[in-house]
């Protein structure tokens, strides 16, 4: 019997049930915009935002519309001008270079090692051409930080962390987007907390806080804050600031404060899951197994493992067999972006120098992901399939 799986890739688990009625009491009270409040009523936003910087050990946080415009505001709030280099990884998503081009500046793309992260020598080599790093942590692969950071310090870059993906991982311990000067987190469906829409952005800078706060759209309302710095600092930087509005609103925030509470449990509910799937797969002929390293506590929300050398049209072949099973596979290598997917290449907006050794590498990565509806068992069955079609296409 040929087993087949039916479950969606798709679909995330519900809203939990405070966070639920934590959105009707603020849909029946109407005060949705942030600053919107009652006397004496502190908002979700403001406590959404007090809550998730003590949770991260960060003095400020402002929290906004969408992860990408947390990148983009971070960019701003460093001083990124238009026309100015910014590092970034060739392995990540579109939102990415976006932020970058959205500020009119132009990104310089680092390469990606079979580990998925970053290439730190290479990024060492290309040190001198940019002050500026927007580190993501594409589909939550940590880097070395310790050597990254001590690449970008010797060479006086400013990191920021793009952590849509690595939110409640760690690297040595410390949590992913608390090594930069900005930490940014996105709040979308897909990601680890879900309010359809909806980003964080965390630093320890009382400047880059308060000019980010100014930026979101504050209206001079930042004596509102409760992660915010002192109004001093905002008398600094506020005539110098413009506002670009992209606020986060009480509805959302209402439905995330529940969520973070539970963030732990969720991670480990989907590192059960990652476990499953990469012991299913690992001694695949033809297929390698991301490892990962002991330094990095990871969010096993997606999965890749690396077809390394196979010529095209044999991973399309495994992509449309496992595919055909209920099993939907993303190929970093296509030549077109496609939903997610998509390669440093294929963003024309942006210059780019070939590189031979990152190209075979996204010519290699197959992505999934790994939604909490799945169970155990559908993970088992899952690492079946694709160990089944991996190892006819190999030897076929
Ligand atoms: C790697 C990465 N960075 C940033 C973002 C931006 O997040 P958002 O969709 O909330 O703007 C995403 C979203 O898909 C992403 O995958």
């Amino acid at each position: 019997m040929i087993e087949t799986f039916s479950g969606s890739f798709t679909q995330q688990e519900p809203i939990p049930d405070d966070a639920i009625e934590a959105a009707v009491s603020v849909l029946r009270h109407g005060r949705l915009h942030r600053y919107n409040v009652a006397p004496g009523e502190l908002g979700e936003t403001a406590l959404l935002e007090q809550e998730f910087a003590a949770q991260m050990g960060a003095k400020y946080c402002l929290a906004v519309a969408s992860g990408g415009y947390a990148l983009a505001t971070a960019l701003r709030a460093v001083g990124v001008a238009p026309g100015d280099p910014v590092l970034t990884n060739a392995f990540t998503l579109a939102p990415v270079p976006g932020s970058i081009a959205s500020v009119g500046a132009r990104p310089v793309f680092v390469g990606v090692t079979e580990g998925l992260t970053i290439d730190l020598d290479d990024l060492a080599a290309k040190a001198d051409r940019a002050k500026v790093l927007m580190l993501s942590h594409m589909r939550g692969h940590l880097c070395n930080m310790d050597r990254l950071m001590q690449i970008c310090d010797a060479a006086g870059i400013t990191v920021i962390e793009d952590c849509a993906h690595t939110m409640g991982a760690a690297w040595n311990g410390v949590a992913s987007g608390r090594q930069g000067a900005i930490g940014c987190y996105s709040c979308q469906t897909y990601k680890h907390v879900n309010s359809g829409e909806g980003g964080l952005l965390i630093t320890d800078n009382e400047e880059l806080a308060a000019k980010a706060v100014i930026l979101s759209g504050s209206y001079m309302l930042y004596e509102r804050h409760l992660a915010a710095p002192s109004p001093e600092v905002f008398e600094r930087i506020k005539y110098d600031t413009p506002n670009v509005s992209g606020r986060m609103d009480n509805l959302r925030a209402a439905i995330l404060r529940p969520q973070l509470r539970d963030l732990d449990a969720q991670v480990t509910r989907w590192n059960e899951r990652y476990r499953v799937l990469e012991e299913g797969l690992h001694g695949t002929p033809g297929l390698t197994v991301v490892e990962r390293p002991e330094a990095e506590t990871y969010v096993g929300s997606s999965i890749q493992f690396l077809l390394l050398d196979w010529a095209a049209e044999r991973v399309n072949e495994v992509i449309r067999r496992c595919g055909a099973r209920g099993v939907e596979l993303k190929w970093f290598g296509g030549a077109e972006p496609t939903g997610f997917t998509s390669r440093y290449d294929s963003w024309r907006y942006a210059e780019s120098e070939p590189m031979p050794a990152s190209d075979r590498v996204l010519a290699g990565i197959i992505d999934m992901r790994v939604p909490l509806t799945f169970s155990l068992a559908d993970c088992q069955l899952i690492a079946r399939i694709i160990r089944a079609e991996v190892c006819a296409v190999y030897q076929s």
